[in-house]
């Protein structure tokens, strides 16, 4: 008979997040194990594997596990050729040419793609290289905020839409061949609910994507910013968040419905090298009731 769980999973944190202690994802892992895997996802929002050694082949074949992988057209030259799942998220220049994506600065907190129809459901990010200090990536429980939003402001959001601005990244920096707009009702991006209930566990959680430039549709613009910048106030709270402190090997992966993530600065001088994959997006994350 089967254990009822092989996995050693440790807690990182009191709201979110779980090391997976005793897994060698560069193997071939069985069906039951990526299940339970799978299952514990679902429940800590956040795993992390560490001491891994992956080659992009290995954490193309782990991510795929858990469902089909987006390619990343349009970041060439960035990308590597035998590999276009694999996004390269680093400062790192060569020959003048930068080799991946983001630089040094901070990335404020949003959900990965949340400015498209289908965001991801997933991401996965592998360490090779890390600063000494800086360059931490945070991570906040959706549903836990939702869970903790006072009643009135709860209200104030049931059954609205949020409009996603696609322009801007992370950075708030402009996208190449995308435009300032004059005001926020004409911002592009996608519409989602801002309550929605996860397709998997039911659970409904809230879906903010990123402050900059969201706006709640057919609202008045003023009233839109003052009732979203009490929704981040009480989201920024550190009970809802774990701050994940980067070795090299670790490979985090996170259900990109359901949690906000965020990056710290860090020394441009020194070396920070990530790849990373994201699940394709599905149809059909609804409204929660
Ligand atoms: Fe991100």
């Amino acid at each position: 008979m089967m254990p009822q769980s092989s996995l050693d999973i440790q807690p990182v944190s009191k709201s979110l997040g779980a090391e997976i202690i005793n897994v060698d994802i560069s193997q071939p892992l069985s069906a039951s194990l990526i299940d339970e895997i799978h299952k514990s996802w679902l429940e800590n929002l956040v795993l992390l594997f560490r001491n891994q050694t992956l080659s992009d082949a290995d954490l193309v074949a782990f991510s795929r596990n858990f469902g089909d992988l987006d390619s990343v057209p349009g970041w060439e030259p960035f990308s590597p050729d035998t590999h276009p799942e694999v996004l390269v998220v680093s400062n790192v220049q060569e020959n003048g040419t930068p080799i991946g994506v983001l630089g040094d600065g901070e990335a404020s907190w949003h959900t990965d793609m949340a400015y498209i129809a289908k965001p991801p459901p997933a991401s996965l990010l592998y360490s090779l290289e890390v600063p000494d200090t800086g360059g931490d990536t945070c991570f906040m429980n959706m549903y836990d905020a939702l869970d903790a939003l006072p009643d009135d402001l709860r209200r104030a959001i049931e059954g609205k839409t949020l409009n996603h601005d696609s322009s801007h990244d992370s950075g708030g920096n402009l996208r190449p061949n995308h435009q300032m707009f004059t005001s926020l009702a004409e911002a592009p991006g996608a519409r989602h609910p801002i309550i929605r209930k996860h397709p998997d566990t039911g659970r409904p959680a809230l879906f903010l994507g990123r402050r900059l430039h969201a706006w709640i549709v057919g609202m008045d613009i003023a009233q839109s910013d003052a009732l979203l910048d009490r929704l981040w106030e009480h989201c920024l709270q550190e009970d809802f968040t774990y701050r994940h402190e980067w070795q090299p090997g670790d490979l985090l992966m996170w259900d990109n419905r359901v949690t906000m993530h965020r990056r710290d600065p860090f020394d441009g001088g020194a070396r920070r090298v990530m790849h990373r994959t994201q699940l394709k997006g599905i149809a059909g994350v609804e409204a929660a009731a």
